[in-house]
């Protein structure tokens, strides 16, 4: 039975009904989330985005709507008229609890099979079922809120933007490979057979080209590509929020990101972000928090103790600081009680980020227990705890080797401490920080050549422009991330708009002039036309919704998601095509 509407109008959303309806007749339609059937009435809950809302069929009210809303199951869709009572034991958990609608007719618009899954919240199902019954998914409430926090937050950042004077302007999906750095997902061409497009990993050189062309403040809501390896907060295909000026410096694009934050935030979560963001250079990041994306929301900060150690006996730490390596290590508060097992568990979460091995220092109330105590002489140990300004109770957990390992490893420990520990459990802040100064190059050792941290195009901060040539790895970039609670929202620089400066920058990445003309040739080419000073950033717009809506999964932002391999359980892409499109696009079949 699929039944038509056959004129019959909705006039109110079942979520909306109040006790100022009470005696309005109308009509609501939705999907039946519960029936009960108490003999001579019948209870039905009835559900649509905004919420649910009693409905009760009497033999008295109406007899045949009675007789046919005990026909109707779960999921059933239904419309109802009738007139809306006060309920006579209200229920306080709904917000339309103090009233129902006394079902005077009822049409049955279609029928629904058993769901797979329950349409209701928090529900505990495998995610594989999920995707694969994905519009069911999204018809719990819990996922509804969510779609419609995305489209608020949308809403907020474009009317922001266009009250800012930004033009939205769309660009291609079917370009050139651009330079972000991850995988390309490519599109065959069926005109030049052999020749692919490749999908934009973010728009990156077509905003520059826009500043070229003199729409000096341009953004886009842009969906991206990347094939790379899927995580938490990472999808194949993902939105960012793309924007670029003319005419500015980091000043400017940071000051306008940060009034751009604080009103989304207040929007839709009614927090206060205080203004101005923190700002940390790239390298107080690394040294303190032994990451780019630091969560400021707890201490255990990184302390350098080669000084405290430097003449000490213990080989390891002899070897690392002779090596030009250091000796570091954090204080765990009032853990000096723990077990040799976790602590044996910790040197083994370390081992997976190169180091090798972890000491610890228990400084307990009436002794100091340590496996290096013998290799250190009492001061040496008094320099130590003085250092890492240690109080009895405190736990020190100590890794020695070269810089970038012993950086890494500890501010991988910090976090897996700050997970066991449990100590940002009840935490509701929003710590955000800008991350500036980046290196604009990093060594690759594989292929023995500097390469780009950002993009090509970033531009070196103007101190360092002089050891582009002689000493590319000191050299720090006009770039900035912008961070929060550990996770890196978004990030950007100003470009370099000086074409003999881009030559020298494609010269120390080892992009000769061909290759260069090659793959960007059609920037390169603009830039001789008066290209503007300018810069700009994105935001992952996912990463953001799964703040404001407070979820740790990326999956749960994006309607229509892939699996961690990249894979749609509803749609079953990627899949075979047809050998005649092979044919067409003049690609063979592998096997
Ligand atoms: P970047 O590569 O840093 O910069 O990307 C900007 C932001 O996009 C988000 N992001 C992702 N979100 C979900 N899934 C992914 N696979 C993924 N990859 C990135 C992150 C990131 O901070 N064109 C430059 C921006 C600029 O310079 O203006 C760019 O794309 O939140
Ligand atoms: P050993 O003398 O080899 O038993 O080491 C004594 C302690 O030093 C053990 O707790 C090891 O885990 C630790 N250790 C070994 N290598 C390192 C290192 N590179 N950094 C910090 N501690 C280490």
């Amino acid at each position: 039975m699929g039944e038509s509407l056959s004129g019959l109008k909705r006039n109110i959303m079942c979520g909306e009904l109040r006790t100022e309806h009470i005696e309005k007749s109308i009509t609501v339609m939705g999907w039946v989330q519960r029936k009960r059937n108490l003999g001579g009435l019948i209870f039905i809950d009835l559900r649509d985005r905004t919420g649910i809302l009693q409905v009760v069929f009497g033999e008295e009210i109406n007899k045949d709507a009675f007789v046919k809303a005990d026909t109707v199951k779960s999921e059933y869709c239904i419309a109802v008229t009738g007139v809306i009572v006060k309920r006579e034991s209200p229920n306080e958990n709904l917000p339309t609890g103090m009233v129902e609608l006394k079902g005077e007719s009822i049409k049955i618009l279609s029928e629904s099979e058993t769901p797979p899954i329950y349409i209701k919240e928090n529900l505990d199902a495998a995610e594989s079922i999920r995707l694969k019954y994905r519009y069911l998914d999204l018809r719990r409430p819990d996922m509804q809120k969510i779609y419609m926090i995305r489209h608020k937050a949308a809403k907020v950042i474009r009317d922001f933007l266009d009250e800012n004077g930004f033009l939205e302007i769309e660009t291609p999906i079917m370009t050139k490979s651009t330079p972000e750095g991850a995988r390309d997902y490519l599109v065959p061409s069926r005109n030049y057979p052999g020749m692919f497009y490749a999908l934009p990993q973010s728009p990156q050189l077509f905003k520059q080209l826009l500043m070229v062309s003199g729409f000096d403040k341009y953004f886009q809501v842009a969906k991206c590509f990347r094939d790379e390896d899927l995580r938490a907060n990472r999808q194949p295909e993902f939105t960012q929020i793309d924007m670029e000026l003319s005419f500015v410096e980091e000043e400017d694009i940071i000051s306008i990101n940060e009034d751009l934050i604080k009103k989304v935030f207040k929007e839709i979560l009614d927090v206060d972000v205080d203004l101005p963001i923190r700002r940390m250079t790239y390298k107080e990041a690394a040294e303190k928090y032994g990451s780019d994306k630091p969560d400021l929301r707890f201490g255990m900060e990184i302390v350098n103790i080669s000084d405290a150690v430097k003449n000490s006996g213990f080989k390891v730490f002899q070897d690392a600081l002779s090596n030009k390596g250091s000796v570091r290590a954090i204080k765990v508060e009032n853990q000096a009680a723990m077990g040799r097992k976790d602590l044996d568990r910790l040197t083994e979460f370390v081992k997976t980020y190169k180091a090798k091995g972890l000491a610890w220092i228990a400084y307990k109330q009436d002794e100091i227990k340590s496996p290096i105590a013998k290799f250190l002489t009492e001061d040496e140990m008094k320099a130590i705890l003085n250092d890492m300004d240690a109080k009895a109770g405190d736990l020190i957990l100590i890794v020695s080797d070269k810089d970038k390992v012993v950086l890494q490893a500890l501010g991988a420990l910090r976090l897996e401490l700050a997970k066991k520990l449990e100590i940002l459990k009840d935490n509701k802040e929003y710590k955000f920080v800008w991350i500036t100064e980046f290196p604009l190059l990093s060594f690759n050792e594989e292929e023995n050549r500097f390469q780009a941290e950002h993009h090509p195009f970033t531009m070196p901060m103007d101190e360092d422009i002089q050891y582009l040539e002689s000493d590319p790895g000191r050299v720090r970039a006009k770039a900035y991330d912008i961070v929060l609670n550990g996770e890196e929202l978004g990030g950007g620089s100003i470009r370099i708009h000086n074409t003999k400066l881009q030559e020298k920058m494609f010269k120390v990445i080892g992009l000769s002039e061909e290759k260069a003309q090659e793959r960007f040739g059609f920037l390169i080419d603009a830039f001789k036309y008066g290209p503007p000073p300018h810069g700009g950033l994105a935001f992952g717009f996912d990463r953001l919704v799964m703040f404001l809506a407070g979820t740790d999964n990326i999956k749960d932002v994006i309607a229509f998601p892939k699996n961690q391999n990249a894979f749609c359980p509803l749609t079953e892409a990627p899949n075979v095509v047809d050998d005649v499109q092979l044919k067409e696009l003049g690609i063979g079949k592998l096997s």
